[in-house]
């Protein structure tokens, strides 16, 4: 199929929206802006058009998808309990990057939840995205818009990279200014539990629910056989094609280790204020300040991408810490690297 490409559009009003909605309401695919990063779009009530989102990414049948509404109250179709806490979180962070878990009303078919009794549910920030679910007016399941194992996308170029003749049209509408996926928060059961850091803290979350437990594979790699709470979680992802290492701690001395270990055909990625400090080395990309970890989150996936196109032997890279959206950023590394990680 020939990808349609909508580019350019920046406002609500641009009536491409429309005509990008009837897509989806024909059983179509759609890429889209999200304030995180671009989702793959396709009704979340219909079972066909769902599969041939797996189809395109290549994604496993058991990683279950996030259903995208345009206003809170298209939540209680989707959900078979609405918690207070539900409410509290929404009225707080939505529009915007969270992403929350709760059991599934029947309407929801298999094909979004992976068999799971639970859903996850999020009102994206994006006018572009918030236009086309009204318009399309059904709840959009869309995981990020990449060929699975890939960085996701921050702009419609990543989208045409993986995507191009795959999908029916992708929606062009600038960079996605968060640069990391949602957050993901369980509360279908017992303590709210953090699956995914993403756009909103843990702190954020803290703030508001109190008490949070974060689930293990947040932070640490998984054993043979143990299982995420999000599926998704367990897979080997964002990884660029050469092998990366991370390394954490404090950045006068992960300069000194990389120094140490990279080669000039090495890659590099490390705080802006530490680029001059690498010496002569020819892959090396300022990922933001280490006092910013927003900037970092925003151009990491770019980055990540870049490195395919060099001829890159090893990728070293150093290591904010794990607070804030940090702990976001420091999720998305350590899976780069596969977790090959050196602590200095
Ligand atoms: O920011 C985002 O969340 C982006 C944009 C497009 O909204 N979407 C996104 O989707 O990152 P995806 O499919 O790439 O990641 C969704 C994650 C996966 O790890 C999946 O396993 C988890 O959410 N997930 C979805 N539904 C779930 C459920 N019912 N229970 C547990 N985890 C779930
Ligand atoms: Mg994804």
């Amino acid at each position: 199929m020939k990808t349609k490409l909508f580019s350019h559009v920046v406002s609500e009003d641009d009536p491409r929206i429309a005509e990008a909605a009837k897509i989806i309401r024909g059983g179509g695919l759609v890429a889209f802006p999200t304030e995180t990063v671009y989702g793959l779009g396709a009704n979340a009530l219909d079972p066909a058009a769902v599969r041939k989102i797996f189809l395109a990414k290549g994604r496993p049948a058991d990683n279950p998808l996030i259903a995208h509404i345009s206003s809170f109250e298209e939540i209680r179709r989707l959900v078979r309990v609405l918690p207070e806490s539900a409410e509290a979180l929404s009225k707080r962070f939505w529009p915007g990057p969270l992403t929350i878990i709760l059991p599934a009303a029947p309407c929801v078919p298999p094909e979004v939840t992976a068999g799971l009794p639970t859903v996850g549910v999020r009102l994206p920030a994006h006018p572009i995205a918030r236009a086309l679910i009204r318009e399309a007016s059904v709840p959009i399941a869309a995981p990020s818009a990449n060929s699975s194992g890939k960085p996701s996308p921050t702009s419609a170029l990543h989208v045409f990279e993986d995507m191009c003749d795959r999908i029916d049209a992708i929606l062009d509408g600038g960079r996605s200014g968060v640069g990391v996926e949602s957050t993901i928060v369980s509360l279908a059961s017992g303590k709210p539990k953090l699956l995914r850091p993403g756009g909103i803290s843990l702190e954020q979350l803290q703030s508001v629910l109190g008490e949070v437990d974060v689930d293990k594979a947040v932070r640490e790699k998984l054993a043979e056989g143990e299982r995420p709470l999000a599926p998704g979680m367990k897979y080997r992802h964002y990884a660029p094609k050469a092998p990366m290492t991370l390394v954490m701690g404090d950045p006068e001395k992960s300069l000194l280790k990389i120094r140490e270990l990279a080669g000039p055909e090495d890659g590099i990625i490390c705080f802006d204020e530490y680029f001059f400090r690498f010496g002569n080395t020819k892959y090396i990309r300022g990922f933001g300040h280490s006092c910013h970890p927003e900037e970092q989150a925003a151009r990491l996936f770019k980055i990540l991408r870049s490195f395919d196109s060099l001829p890159v032997r090893h990728i070293y890279s150093q290591c904010p810490e794990e607070k804030g959206i940090g702990l976001a950023v420091v999720n998305r590394l350590k899976k780069a690297s596969g977790f090959s990680i050196i602590q200095v």
